[in-house]
């Protein structure tokens, strides 16, 4: 059987791996590779991994077995399947992987994913590769050029790396040793990217990057650029309406960031801040580097510049050492900042970080019970934001057809989504909406003003401060 050879990439973990997913797509391509949807049809399957908490990295090796059976059986039609295991499990077991899963033929960590084309040849020769090397100089340099029909497919919105690695070391935390020290792309590159996306109908970016406001790139001036600096100068890309980045550091939020939420209407007024924990004591040891205080002070200026930032986080619960009344803290924190939503994780000892030696870890039905009392607190605050915004209006971007004929599904600038009757040619239009109810964690409303509108006009229409 002849005709492209197929590729099914499979992420898990961050946004920084849909994102890779796509590069490594892009790189592929050139290589003679087209996508399928469908993992049974794939030529090359790639698990591109994540390795954040024990349960993440153990999925690698359930996903492997399904992998091995489908392998097998292409085998017995004479059709030879390649597996490959790409992302932060990668990187961190590297030749073990090998060793585990005798159906994987190639192991790359994210830093080398501009070499797939050659470490597949070797692989094609029998050869059980396994690229970790570590840390690549022009890891971006290699950034294809996404074909316009290959980034039409992504949609109205789409992830743009800018920075990558970490340099903080939360005491937690793999990522460091993942993804290495923290690098940022030159600026020109970034806002090139942002206008082939703009051009394949792209209307909102989100800068993605591991600590993305530490982001220090080099500027139009040769100088460094910070964050801001960027926003700003994506900001100026025609076409492109919305502009999002994650993940912050609370540590890393400077006046001038804080400053754009004021200022470009671009910036949508919505931040994933992650706050980890409530307690002073347990932020310390986690070498989060603020204080409970310091953060809450910061939401205050940011709502100050912005006074209908939504914002999300993340937490930990059960960290080692964390008491009944450290875990009374984070609750406070939940309480006192009104989140919009948050993710929380019990506490998952990961191999070589300083914190899984420790030998006061807590116990697991300790970690259970406190992460049901805070999602339950969680759930309780997402669905009075939802609530509060029944009755508003705002611009809405539509991305998608819903779930229903006749129905698209767009994201608030809160980016909660919502659902409203609309013809699919509207697909990548900014409307403004009336939310007429909610039902789980979506809106549903009207559009009050049909037409294309200005995209300066985009933001908030009407909101009606809370
Ligand atoms: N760079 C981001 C997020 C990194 S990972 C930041 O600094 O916030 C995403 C989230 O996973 C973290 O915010 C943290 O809440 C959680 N996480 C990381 N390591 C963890 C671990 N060992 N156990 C449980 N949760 C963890
Ligand atoms: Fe991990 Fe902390 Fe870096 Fe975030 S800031 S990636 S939690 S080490
Ligand atoms: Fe996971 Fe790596 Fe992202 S560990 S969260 S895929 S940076």
């Amino acid at each position: 059987m002849s005709g492209p050879k197929k590729l099914h990439v499979k992420s898990f973990g961050c946004q920084m791996n849909v994102y890779d997913a796509q590069r490594m797509a892009d790189t592929l391509a050139r290589e003679g590779f087209v996508e399928t949807e469908t993992i049974e049809d794939a030529d090359l399957v790639i698990l591109n991994t994540c390795h954040i908490r024990e349960k993440a990295a153990e999925k690698v090796y359930s996903e492997l077995g399904r992998v091995r059976r489908l392998k097998d059986e292409a085998a017995h039609h004479g059709r030879k399947v390649t597996v490959a295991v790409a992302g932060c499990v990668a990187q961190a077991e590297g030749a073990e992987i090998v060793r585990r899963a005798p159906t994987v033929d190639l192991v790359v960590g994210p830093q080398n994913y501009h070499r797939l084309p050659d470490l597949i040849a070797r692989a094609a020769q029998g050869e059980r590769v396994v690229d970790t090397e570590f840390p690549v100089e022009d890891k971006f340099d290699h950034l294809a050029p996404a074909s316009a029909a290959a980034t039409r497919r992504r949609g109205v919105s789409a992830f743009l790396t800018v920075q990558e690695g970490c340099d903080k070391f939360c005491t937690f935390c793999v990522v460091p040793y993942t993804r290495g020290a923290e690098v940022s792309r030159p600026a020109a590159k970034i806002v090139a990217e942002a206008e082939r996306l703009a051009t394949a109908g792209v209307r909102e970016i989100t800068l993605i990057g591991q600590n993305v406001n530490s982001y220090h790139g080099e500027g139009a001036d040769g100088r460094p650029l910070s964050l801001a600096g960027l926003v700003a100068a994506v900001a100026d890309v025609p076409r492109i309406a919305r502009i999002r980045y994650t993940t912050s550091h609370p540590r890393d939020m400077d006046d001038e960031l804080i400053a754009a939420h004021r200022d470009l209407p671009q910036l949508m007024p919505q931040l994933h801040l992650p706050v980890q924990s409530g307690s002073d004591r347990i932020l310390a040891a986690m070498n989060r580097r603020h204080t409970c205080d310091d953060y809450l002070r910061l939401v205050e200026r940011l709502r100050r510049a912005r006074p209908d930032m939504a914002f999300t986080s993340d937490f930990i619960v059960g960290f080692p050492g964390e008491t009944e009344a450290d875990f009374q803290a984070t609750l406070a924190v939940v309480e006192d900042v009104g989140y919009a939503g948050a993710f929380s994780f019990k506490y998952s000892p990961r191999p070589g970080t300083p914190a899984a030696e420790r030998d006061d870890q807590v116990a697991d039905t300790h970690k259970a019970e406190r992460l049901a009392r805070l999602q339950a607190l969680i759930d309780a605050g997402q669905d009075r934001f939802n609530e509060s915004c029944v009755g508003r209006t705002f611009d809405v971007l539509l991305e998608k057809p819903g779930r229903h004929a006749g129905q698209l599904v767009g994201r608030s600038p809160y980016l909660q989504p919502v659902h409203v009757t609309a013809e699919p040619s509207r697909i990548g239009d900014i409307v403004a909406v009336t939310v007429t109810s909610m039902g789980g964690n979506s809106l549903f409303g009207h559009i009050v003003a049909p037409g294309e509108r200005p995209p300066a006009n985009i933001g908030t229409s009407a909101i009606a401060h809370a």
